[in-house]
């Protein structure tokens, strides 16, 4: 096992009716004033937009809203919340949503105590050194940000989709009640599904060894997350299917699945956050597509965990059937593999490639364009 360190600073609420709790928990940590920030349309459906606004005003929080974060956000709607942000001196980030939201959020959270333009940490030419506290109720899991120190934001001017990590963002409490995912679409369910299974299988195929426990834990978290997500298609109000999946997916990218693991890195997400800054892509669509076309290009440099990996899951005996049964398995729930399925027709390969390898160069992931045309191209099988 490789040496580590292990920080997560984020405390979870979980459970029915936790939402109720965000006034009182604001108040004992004596934040005064809010910007609260949400998506469109969903937090008004399913009432917790109302619900939000009683426990602030029972707790005399004050709060100035920042609504419309769309699904993969951008920078200028961000910029405009920072400005919120800064002009009403709130004390403190509420998000209330997906992981777009609680990024977005985020990364107000960073520009509000920062005279630089927050794109510069994005491209890593500055550090972090101070956030508002945030604090988060998810509606959607999947990304795991509501308990980790990312953030990803696409600047629609220059087409780049990036991120930044920091442990001023953790977020300070994340309120988790898996009866406001209820109403999470089959087909958002299954993006969420895929993105999940992405953060596990990163490190788990990209490091050069992987201990046993986080082995187990990953396929545990794998299975967990396919089983869930077969009883969710069918049943979207079945409770303990979405609270299991709900916990699954923070757990998969809250630092501890990459944990004692040696090298290894994101390559898949590299990729994916080239096609979203592109062709505006959910995330999860991405992932669906480029996940099996790296498999097919890497699955020779680890072929033990590629076969290890077809046993567990899969009762398979090759790498092939392993990369093969996952694949359906993403078909079969709805999610895209390939360009064409996602509905991307005219795309040329070498701007993928360029965009893919800028974000390379900023993850300083050493992929060359060779090799990232060669798994594109696998994406259009
Ligand atoms: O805008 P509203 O109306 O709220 O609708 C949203 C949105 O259209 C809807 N939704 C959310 N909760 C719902 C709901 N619909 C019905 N019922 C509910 N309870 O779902 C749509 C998608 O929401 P979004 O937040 O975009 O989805 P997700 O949570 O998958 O977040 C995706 C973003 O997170 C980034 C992705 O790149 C993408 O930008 N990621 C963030 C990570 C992190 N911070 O650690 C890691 C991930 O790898 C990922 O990159
Ligand atoms: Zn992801």
């Amino acid at each position: 096992m490789e040496n580590f360190e292990f920080f997560n600073p984020t405390r979870i609420v979980f459970g029915r009716g936790t939402e109720n709790k965000i006034g009182e928990i604001l108040k004992k940590d004596g934040v005064k004033k809010v910007l609260f920030v949400y998506g469109k349309e969903s937090i008004k459906k399913i009432g917790l937009y109302e619900r939000v606004l009683k426990a602030l005003k029972d707790n005399d929080i004050e709060f100035i809203e920042h609504s419309g974060v769309k699904p993969n956000p951008v920078l200028s709607h961000t910029k405009q919340g920072i400005e919120k942000a800064k002009a009403e001196k709130v004390n403190a980030i509420l998000a209330v949503g997906g992981g777009s939201v609680i990024d977005e959020g985020k990364t107000i959270a960073v520009g509000a105590k920062s005279e630089k333009d927050v794109w510069r940490f994005f491209k890593r030419q500055d550090e972090i050194k101070s956030a508002l506290p945030v604090y988060t109720i998810l509606t959607l899991a999947a990304t795991g940000s509501e308990m980790n120190e990312n953030a990803v934001i696409t600047n629609e001017e220059t087409q780049e989709k990036l991120s930044i990590s920091s442990k001023y963002i953790f977020p300070k409490v994340s309120i988790l009640n898996p009866e406001l995912t209820f109403s999470v679409s089959a087909q958002y369910q299954a993006y969420a599904a895929v993105d999940a299974i992405a953060h596990t299988v990163e490190y788990y195929f990209s490091g050069s060894y992987c201990p046993m426990i986080q082995n187990r834990f990953i396929e545990g978290l794998i299975k967990t997350v396919m089983d869930t997500t077969e009883s969710i298609l069918k049943e979207p109000d079945n409770y303990n299917a979405r609270a299991e999946f709900m916990w699954a997916a923070t757990l998969a990218l809250n630092g501890l699945a990459k944990l004692g693991i040696r090298g290894g890195s994101f390559p898949n997400h590299m990729i994916a956050h080239a096609l979203g800054a592109l062709y505006d892509l959910p995330h999860g669509a991405c992932l669906s597509i480029i996940i099996p076309a790296w498999m097919k290009w890497y699955k020779d440099k680890n072929p033990a965990q590629f076969k290890r990996f077809a046993k567990e899951i899969f009762n398979k005996e090759t790498a092939d059937d392993g990369i093969s049964e996952l694949k359906a398995w993403f078909k079969k729930i709805g999610a895209p593999v390939s360009l064409k399925a996602a509905g991307v027709k005219d795309f040329e390969i070498s701007k993928i490639v360029d965009n893919a390898y800028n974000i390379a160069h900023v993850w300083q992931i050493g992929y060359t364009k060779e090799t990232l045309t060669e798994i594109i191209k696998n994406a259009n099988d």
